[in-house]
C-alpha cells in the first residue's frame, strides 16, 4: 500500500469511526492530569494508564510506564520489521491548570463540543494542548495497523512535565537512549497558520523564566505612619521593570541582544509570505493597536524576536476592600523568550546581575531563576520534514509554508543532543485555541485532519530519500 492508494480508504475509516474517535479522546481529557498540582498525582497516573493501555491494544509489542523523579513516562513501540525505518513520535499528556475556572463556558474536565463560527470545536483543558494532538498519533496508527499495516517501525515517549518545564525527561533520554533510536522525531505540539493555509513550525523561541523578590522594611508598615519616608518595595519593583525596556521596546539588560542572530532574507521571506491581516489579529484580541520592538513586523516579534513579560506581579494588600499598607515585600514572575544563538543559562545570569545592579540602596533583591530551554530551528532539508511536505500538500490540497513560531518546547535541544535525529515540528492547532485560558479549544477539523496527515507521513517517510 502507498500514501496514495490509502487515501480513500484512511478517509472513509475516518468517517466510519468518527464518534468512536472523538469518545475515546473525551474520555482521556476527562482525566485531569495537572501536572504543576501535587493533589492531581494520581490523576498523572490514570492518564498515563490510560494511554498504555490504548497503546497495548492497538498491538503495540512494547509498552512501559517509567517513573522518573516526577511524573511517569509513556514509552511504547510497535514493529513492523527491524529493517525499515523508526518514527518516534513525542508529546505530553500533561497539561495546564484550568484556573480561572469561571471564565470557562463549560467545565475543563468534561469536554464538550459546541459550533464556533460554523467551525465545530472540542472544548476541553488539553483538547489542543497537548492530549488532542498525542491522540491523532494513536489514532493514526490504529488507522494504519487497520489498512495494510504500518509502513514503519513506531515509538511513543509521551511525557507528563513538558508543562512544568520537563524537569526529569533528560536523564530519561540519556537512560532509554539506546531504546529510542529513531529516525526522526514527529511531533504534534504546535499550530498552523489556519486550516486553508497548512503550516510546518520551523523554529520554536527558547525561555528562561525566573521570580524575583524585592524586601524593603522587616513588616508590612502603616502607610500613614511611614509613607512618603520609607520606600515601598512594590513601587520599586515597578520601577525597575519599567526600566527592562526602552521607549523602542528594546530590551535594556546589558549584553541581551548579543547572540541574537537576525533573520537572514531567506527566513525573512519566508515570514513575509505568511498571510498575515492587522486588523484581523487586534480584532480577535480586543486591542486598538500592537506594540513592539521597533523596526519588526508584528510576525517577526511574536516569533522571531527575545521578549520579557512579567507573568505575575504581587504584592501588599489584594484582598476586599481597602487597607493602608506599605508593604515589606513585592515579587513578580518573569519570562524572556529567546531566539537562536541566545543561551539560557546567560540569559538568566545577566538578568540577575542587571537586576541587582539597578536596585536602590533602599531594598534588597533576590532573584530566583526557574525553567529554561534553548530557541530551536528544524532542518529544512531533512528527510522527515520532506515527507511532512508531502502529507500535509496530500492531505490539504495545497502545499505547506515553513511558519516560525513563538512558544517553547525546552527539551528539544536535548532531544538533538541526546539522540541526534532531525525533529519534524508537524502541529494542527491554531492561534485561537486558547492554549493555557479559559475554553481551551481544538477543531474537529484539526483533530481528523491531523490523524488523516499523520497516517500519510508514514507512508511517505518510508518513501522519502
Ligand atoms: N505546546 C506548547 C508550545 C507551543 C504552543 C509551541 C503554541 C508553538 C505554538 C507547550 O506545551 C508550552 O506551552 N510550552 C511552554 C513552555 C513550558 C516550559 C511551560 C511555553 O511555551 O510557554
Ligand atoms: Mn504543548
Ligand atoms: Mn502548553
Amino acid at each position: 500500500m502507498t500514501a496514495a492508494d490509502l487515501h480513500a480508504p484512511l478517509r472513509a475509516h475516518l468517517t466510519t469511526h468518527r464518534q468512536r474517535l472523538l469518545d475515546e479522546l473525551f474520555e482521556w481529557l476527562r482525566i485531569p492530569s495537572v501536572s504543576a498540582r501535587s493533589e492531581h498525582q494520581p490523576d498523572m497516573q490514570r492518564a498515563a494508564d490510560w494511554l498504555a493501555q490504548r497503546l497495548r491494544s492497538l498491538g503495540c509489542q512494547t509498552v512501559e510506564i517509567w517513573p522518573t523523579a516526577g511524573h511517569p513516562v509513556v514509552f511504547g513501540q510497535l514493529v513492523v520489521d527491524p529493517a525499515r525505518p523508526t518514527v518516534l513520535v513525542y508529546g505530553h499528556y500533561d497539561v495546564q491548570p484550568p484556573d480561572p475556572l469561571e471564565l470557562w463556558t463549560s467545565p475543563p474536565f468534561e469536554p464538550t463540543l459546541r459550533q464556533v463560527n460554523g467551525e465545530e470545536k472540542i472544548f476541553a483543558r488539553g483538547a489542543c494542548d497537548d492530549k488532542g494532538q498525542v491522540y491523532m498519533h494513536v489514532m493514526a496508527l490504529e488507522a494504519l495497523v487497520q489498512h495494510g499495516g504500518a509502513p514503519c517501525n513506531v515509538k511513543f515517549l509521551i511525557e507528563g512535565e513538558e508543562e512544568v518545564g520537563s524537569p526529569n525527561l533528560g536523564p530519561t533520554l540519556t537512560q532509554y537512549q539506546a531504546r529510542l533510536a529513531a529516525d526522526v522525531l514527529l511531533i504534534s505540539d504546535t499550530s498552523m497558520v489556519a486550516n486553508d493555509v497548512p503550516s510546518l513550525c520551523v523554529s520554536l523561541r527558547g525561555l528562561s523564566y525566573l521570580e524575583v523578590e524585592v524586601t524593603g522594611p522587616n513588616r508590612d508598615l502603616h502607610s500613614g505612619v511611614y509613607g512618603g519616608a520609607v520606600d515601598n518595595p512594590v513601587n520599586v519593583l515597578c520601577h525597575m521593570i519599567a526600566s527592562l525596556k526602552d521607549e523602542r521596546y528594546r530590551i535594556t539588560i546589558p549584553g541581551f541582544y548579543d547572540a541574537v542572530r537576525d533573520l537572514t532574507p531567506k527566513e525573512k521571506e519566508g515570514l513575509a509570505r505568511i498571510p498575515f491581516s492587522q486588523m484581523d489579529y487586534q480584532r480577535k484580541l480586543a486591542i486598538g493597536a500592537t506594540r513592539g520592538e521597533a523596526g519588526y513586523s508584528v510576525l517577526e516579534q511574536a516569533t522571531s524576536r527575545p521578549t520579557l513579560d512579567v507573568n505575575g506581579i504581587w504584592g501588599g494588600y489584594t484582598g476586599e476592600g481597602s487597607k493602608t499598607v506599605l508593604p515589606s515585600k513585592a515579587h513578580a514572575k518573569i519570562s524572556m523568550r529567546l531566539v537562536p544563538d541566545q543561551d539560557p543559562d546567560t540569559i538568566t545570569r545577566l538578568f540577575t546581575e542587571h537586576f541587582t545592579a539597578i536596585a536602590p540602596p533602599t531594598v534588597k533583591v533576590k532573584v530566583t531563576p526557574h525553567h529554561g530551554g534553548a530557541p530551536f530551528v528544524t532542518d529544512l532539508d531533512a528527510r522527515g520534514y520532506r515527507a511532512a511536505e508531502a502529507a500535509m500538500t496530500q492531505s490539504f490540497g495545497r502545499a505547506p509554508l515553513p511558519a516560525r513560531e513563538g512558544g517553547s518546547i525546552p527539551i528539544l535541544a536535548l532531544f538533538r543532543q541526546v539522540l541526534g535525529i532531525p525533529t519534524v515540528l508537524m502541529g494542527f492547532g491554531l492561534d485561537t485555541d486558547a492554549l493555557h485560558s479559559p475554553d481551551e479549544n481544538y477543531g474537529t477539523f484539526n483533530y481528523f485532519k491531523g490523524i488523516e496527515t499523520i497516517a500519510l507521513f508514514h507512508h511517505h517517510f518510508l518513501l522519502t530519500k
